[in-house]
């Protein structure tokens, strides 16, 4: 999940979190809004003082004129070439149609259960979180399969690889279930192993991946942390996803954090360059389209203004993001395409952080996946997480409780990331879809 909140930043107006790092890392003063620790000499668990001077906020005040990032220059409904998604249907997932049929059924309100139906016709990913689901995959396969026969129309299935041993290793809530320091590596291996054949036996049905979430993105900000510190096997890990997936045609877009993570100005080159060093590891593979970024999160790909949470990054969403970090990663080969979530992106101005991440209150659905993106650089707007899914438990005796969960809002009580939160649903459903 997210990180720097928890981990990266130390400091900056408005910032309520610690303000000291780890032995071995100092806290660095970037901007007014904006201190991170980084690693170096220095004495631990030091504040410092800042070595540059305060850089001005380079947006405006909320509710002020924008800003100092352009429109794209080539608005375009013509999607790039190579787009995996032109020519095919998103394949519903059978899983998520089932939440919604029985969280609609659920609703009282007779105005929002017609609304929370229609959820169930919206493609979302299918997360492959566990080793128990990967045979799901090969039973959408066979019906995606069997769709595009009778009809047709040619299918796609989106999935999200999501496995890695100390997953989430900067936080709890989406730990999984291998451990680096128990044969986590060799049993992602597996994990991958398995995947690859059943995607082998549909050839004729397009596989789209996003490949681990927040992994790469907490290699560059929160190396501080015990558990992220092994990002070798990270590393490892991924080329080999990123390998076998596409011996079999996956599509694959590398999580890449998102504008309130990575798009910070201290993260955003040292981002780019994890980024280019796994396409390079793994050979260039022609299938890696590029990155996916805003997964799980609220962030919208351009808002009217800059929000109050985000002052001091001049990127403050996602199309600002993406502008600035393309021209580090595309060379020769690397398409440097995106995709972007904006399930959960419909509202505005409800955090009261930019890295308040886990079933934030006010949020509410989004844009609907499509390839009119009206940007050239962006594949498709996609919905990653299945809204109404948890982000995180509120129970503080689970194992996968986190602590610094305490300072954010959130609708209590929560049930374990992954399970369905009815009360969350309900409010993404109330609220108004925003238009792209
Ligand atoms: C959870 C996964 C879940 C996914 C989609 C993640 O935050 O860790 O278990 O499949 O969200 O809901």
């Amino acid at each position: 999940m997210f990180k720097f909140a928890a981990a990266g930043q130390c400091g900056g107006v408005g910032w309520t979190g610690r303000t000291t790092c780890v032995s071995g890392s100092v806290c660095s003063k970037q901007n007014d809004y904006y201190s991170q620790c980084i690693s170096g000499a220095g004495a631990p668990g030091t504040t410092v003082a800042p070595t540059t001077a305060p850089t001005a906020p380079a947006t405006s005040a909320p509710g002020g004129s924008p800003t100092t990032v352009s429109a794209p220059s080539t608005p375009s409904s013509t999607p790039a070439a190579g787009n995996p998604f032109t020519g095919f249907q998103v394949y519903l997932s059978p899983y998520y149609s089932a939440e919604i049929a029985s969280a609609a059924a659920a609703v009282t309100d007779s105005s929002l259960k017609a609304k929370a139906a229609s959820v169930a016709n919206i493609p979302t990913f299918t997360w492959l979180d566990s080793v128990a689901k990967v045979p799901d995959l090969g039973t959408y396969l066979a019906d995606a399969s069997s769709i595009q026969t009778k009809t047709g129309q040619k299918q796609l299935v989106p999935i999200v690889v999501y496995e890695l041993p100390d997953r989430d290793c900067a936080a709890k809530a989406s730990n999984g279930e291998f451990s680096i320091a128990d044969a986590g590596a060799e049993n992602y291996k597996d994990y991958i192993d398995q995947i690859v054949p059943q995607i082998k036996q549909f050839p004729d049905v397009r596989v789209v991946a996003v490949i681990e979430p927040d992994s790469l993105a907490n290699l560059v900000t929160n190396l501080n942390v015990q558990k992220c510190a092994n990002g070798g096997t990270y590393k490892a890990s991924v080329t080999y996803a990123l390998q076998q997936l596409s011996s079999v045609g996956v599509t694959m877009y590398m999580d890449a954090g998102h504008a309130g993570w990575l798009g910070w100005p201290a993260n955003i080159q040292p981002g780019s360059e994890v980024f280019a060093e796994m396409f390079k590891s793994a050979d260039f593979v022609a299938f890696v389209r590029a990155f996916a970024t805003n997964v799980r999160e609220y962030n919208a790909l351009t808002a009217a203004f800059p929000r109050p949470i985000t002052q001091g990054n001049p990127n403050y969403d996602e199309f600002p993001y993406i502008q600035r970090v393309r021209p580090m990663l595309k060379s020769p080969g690397f398409p440097a395409q995106f995709v972007v979530d904006q399930g959960r992106a419909g509202q505005q101005n409800f955090r009261q952080q930019w890295g308040d991440w886990c079933n934030i209150k006010g949020a509410g659905f989004g844009t609907r996946p499509t390839t009119s993106t009206g940007n050239p650089l962006i594949d498709a707007i996609i919905w990653v997480k299945p809204g109404g899914e948890s982000d995180g438990t509120s129970n503080s005796s689970s194992p996968r409780y986190d602590s610094t969960l305490l300072s954010v809002r959130r609708d209590d009580p929560a049930p374990e990331a992954g399970t369905w939160f009815q009360a969350y649903f309900e409010t993404l459903v109330s609220k108004p879809t925003r238009p792209l």
